[in-house]
């Protein structure tokens, strides 16, 4: 068949919703993707290396909190949605969505591996007119530098033989206004061909999608957006230090400078950054940029003040505790919220995390609450949730808000007049002698 029909067919496939689509990678991005996919009519198989997510997918129940258990059941029911641990049925599939992690090795450069074993995969069986996507969030080259040379080693060429294309994922965890659908989707294939098909993938299912030049250019485009993100969150963590020294409270700051109808953009202190995203991604670019004789300044800022907040934050509860002539050493440290952000159960790279360990170094007794995390094994040790109101009625000599999920009720606490540490402003509007805000 020519470059030519191949593409055709591909793109009359995917119309027609008769395209197999296979996503490799059933996590936070993965599996949302797939549910929708297959909302949308298409046969749809998932793929992951954890046989306890491919079996609790084909007994239609979620483990992710934005994929309702009602969805993702009527699809599997309906057999638009199966998941399997065989990656040697990706042969079958007309499009392969990539969606595994990419996280930092320990000394923050890249760590690819996960991409890697699944273009292994893909490779394995690659045929032709079939449309590789990658979705994991990678420095600007990835695609062109480490996919394609892969894929072509099986002696088929890219945006001829089959297509591949980078696009980001922007799926935004516990965000009830914006979802896989609404979220505009930027696509960048490795030529024209390539381009068309993955945009008119996406258009099945996705209201808005942008295309761009490039497979470079859409993965700088998800680097900065993270990157402007972790940047200002940085800028802002260093005006919140700035104000205690001033004695200014930055949440007022900040709440009227929002007032401004253009030309700013509201970000907030915290604890620190936290999740897969924004305390990783800017490393991905400063990695690629130092290839290139180019440091990152801003990047290396940024990362060093959100990364000092657990330490600050540490010291905001010794400060709290001595209003009460205690040191951390022997006090009883009650933390609020283990996830990275309110109402998701993620607790990958949290703040929480650090701050835990910092007060654990410094000899503090610890308990924690969080509904979203039952039970917190890190650091070498096993704690269990507690109640918040229960955790209240023992009297810890210190409570630290570390992220605010929707479910907590405060008033009791607050009451209590145990020394809280707010750094979320939590308590805004709240005025009492035992509130210490960020
Ligand atoms: N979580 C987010 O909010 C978010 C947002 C945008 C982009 N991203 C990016 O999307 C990518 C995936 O992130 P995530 O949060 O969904 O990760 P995740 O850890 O929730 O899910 C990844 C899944 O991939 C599976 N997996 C790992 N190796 C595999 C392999 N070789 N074959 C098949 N499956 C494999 C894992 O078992 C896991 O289920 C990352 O690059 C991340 O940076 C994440």
């Amino acid at each position: 068949m020519s470059p030519n029909a191949n593409h055709q067919q591909l793109l009359e496939r995917i119309a027609g919703r008769k395209a197999h689509i296979g996503v490799i990678g059933l996590g936070y991005v993965g599996l949302p993707l797939a549910v929708e996919f297959a909302r949308q009519g298409f046969s749809v198989t998932g793929f992951d290396v954890d046989e306890s997510k491919t079996g609790q997918i084909n007994a239609g129940k979620s483990y992710i909190p934005d994929v309702s258990e009602k969805e993702l059941a009527e699809v599997v029911k309906s057999g638009h949605l199966r998941a399997t641990t065989k990656m040697g049925e990706l042969a079958q599939m007309d499009v392969i969505d990539i969606c595994v992690p990419t996280p930092l090795r320990k000394t923050k450069d890249p760590d690819l591996s996960y991409v890697v074993k699944s273009v292994e995969a893909v490779a394995a069986s690659l045929k032709r007119g079939q449309l590789v996507i990658l979705e994991s969030t990678t420095y600007p080259g990835t695609t062109d530098e480490v996919v394609q040379p892969m894929l072509e080693a099986q002696g088929l060429k890219a945006d001829a033989d089959f297509f591949l294309a980078f696009s980001p994922e922007r799926v935004d965890p516990g965000n009830a206004k914006f979802n896989t659908r609404n979220i505009p989707k930027v696509v960048g294939g490795l030529g024209k061909a390539s381009t068309e098909a993955a945009a008119a993938l996406y258009g099945t299912t996705v209201d808005t999608v942008v295309q761009v030049s490039s497979t470079r250019v859409a993965e700088m485009v998800k680097l900065l957006e993270n990157t402007f993100r972790a940047v200002n969150i940085g800028m802002v963590n260093e005006l919140a230090l700035m104000c205690h020294k001033m004695d200014i409270d930055v949440w007022e700051v900040i709440d009227a400078a929002k007032t401004k109808p253009f030309g700013f953009m509201p970000f907030y202190p915290g604890p620190g950054l936290g999740g897969h995203c924004i305390p990783i991604d800017p490393h991905y670019l400063s990695w690629k940029a130092r290839q290139h004789g180019f440091e990152c300044r801003f990047i290396d800022l940024a990362g060093q003040v959100n990364s000092s907040m657990p330490d600050y934050v540490v010291e905001r509860v010794a400060e709290a505790l001595n209003t009460v002539k205690k040191p951390i050493n022997g006090s009883r440290v009650h933390v609020i919220g283990i996830a990275y952000k309110r109402d998701v159960n993620d607790m990958r790279e949290s703040p929480s995390l650090d701050v835990i360990e910092l007060l654990r170094k410094r000899g503090a007794e610890l308990s924690y609450s969080d509904p979203w995390v039952p039970e917190l094994r890190h650091d070498g040790h096993t704690l269990t949730s507690v109640d918040l109101e229960k955790a209240v009625a023992s009297r810890p000599d210190c409570a630290v808000i570390c992220t605010d999920h929707a479910a907590f009720n405060f008033d009791n606490l607050v009451k209590s007049g145990v020394a809280i540490v707010d750094t979320r402003n939590a308590l805004k509007d709240r005025q009492a002698a035992n509130i210490f805000r960020l």
